[in-house]
């Protein structure tokens, strides 16, 4: 009897001790570590290598400069600065971040997740219309916030900020990581690097090939062209989506653009139509990069012909 409870006893403990070791198995701090044999060529541990205790200073948990606002004159109108360990080196191990949020008025920080924390956010200045939605089936959480208000986005959910005040907008948020990542769905989606394969696109998000397409998708909404417009510095107004045919297009755009942006933009489209028959037609994808550098050669050797006439 004793021996059969002094084997129960012996069981548990096993069994207690094997939840132990899995209950302290880190959670990532990268994207992935692959594991290797050889600790010579090793870059990274979970985290990052650790300091000598002896040599760490003071300014090792130090950060200054959050006082300073971002700038915010891009297409989004938002900047964040994130303090996570590659700013602050004693942050290692320590399981948190912070991040300043700087609005434009009406500027936005695009749906994104971290994979690997939560966020508490604190409005220092402005408005925000926040949100976020749950995994499948996707239930919105929204709210619009003032100064002095907090709002929480659980690890791992699509989540936005955006300013709906005429003023700028600053925001702190609190993340449970070191490196919490970031996931903005836009770019990770259109934007990869190499572009993901446009069926996959057309098929996810329901674009149906069998639609006439009109010319102004082609060569604006369609990911293609999407991938290569937002890699031109120039802006150009966005044009009628409506034309179905080239030229009815070329005649709106003719109205609506100085010479100059005619120019880039008739060069940037003939370049995305060129790509996009190649798709559609030979099933052969051509980089965004290529494409628009295609589109300056072009634009290039007609204004030294234009030069070399005038
Ligand atoms: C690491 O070493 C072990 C034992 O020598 C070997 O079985 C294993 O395949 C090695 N793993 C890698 C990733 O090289
Ligand atoms: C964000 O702000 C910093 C500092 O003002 C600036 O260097 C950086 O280019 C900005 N990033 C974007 C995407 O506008």
């Amino acid at each position: 009897m004793i021996k059969g409870v002094n084997y129960l006893i012996t069981v548990a403990l096993l069994a207690l001790a094997s939840t132990i070791v899995f209950a302290y198995d880190p959670s990532p701090l990268q994207d992935f570590c692959v594991a290797i044999n050889n600790t010579n060529s090793a870059v990274f541990v979970n985290g990052k290598f650790c300091k000598d205790p002896a040599v760490v200073t003071v300014d090792d948990f130090f950060f200054p400069g959050l006082n300073i606002p971002a700038n915010t004159a891009n297409k989004v109108g938002f900047n964040v600065t994130l303090v996570n360990v590659d700013l602050l080196p004693g942050l290692n191990t320590l399981g948190i971040s912070l991040a300043r949020l700087d609005f434009a008025p009406y500027g936005l920080d695009p749906p994104h997740v971290h994979p690997r924390a939560s966020e508490i956010l604190v409005v220092a200045e402005g408005t925000l219309l926040v949100g976020f939605v749950t995994s499948n089936p996707n239930k919105l959480f929204t709210k619009v916030l003032n100064k002095g208000d907090i709002f929480a986005f659980p690890i791992g959910l699509i989540h936005f900020q955006f300013n709906i005040g005429q003023t700028n907008a600053i925001a702190f948020a609190g993340l449970n990581s070191q490196n919490p990542g970031v996931i903005t769905i836009a770019n990770a989606v259109f934007g990869s690097n190499p572009p993901i394969n446009p069926d996959v696109l057309i098929k996810a998000f329901q674009v149906d090939k069998n639609e006439p397409e009109t010319t102004g998708h082609i060569l604006w909404e369609c990911p293609l062209a999407r991938n290569v417009w937002a890699l031109v510095k120039v802006k150009i107004q966005k044009c009628n989506n409506e034309a179905r045919d080239f030229f009815l297009l070329f005649g709106f755009m003719v109205q609506s653009l100085d010479q100059r942006d005619l120019e880039c933009w008739a060069t940037m489209a003939w370049s995305i139509w060129n790509a996009r028959n190649k798709v559609y037609f030979e099933k052969k994808q051509t980089h965004p990069r290529i494409i628009l550098s295609g589109a300056e050669g072009l634009l290039d050797e007609y204004q030294k012909l234009m030069a070399s006439q005038s």
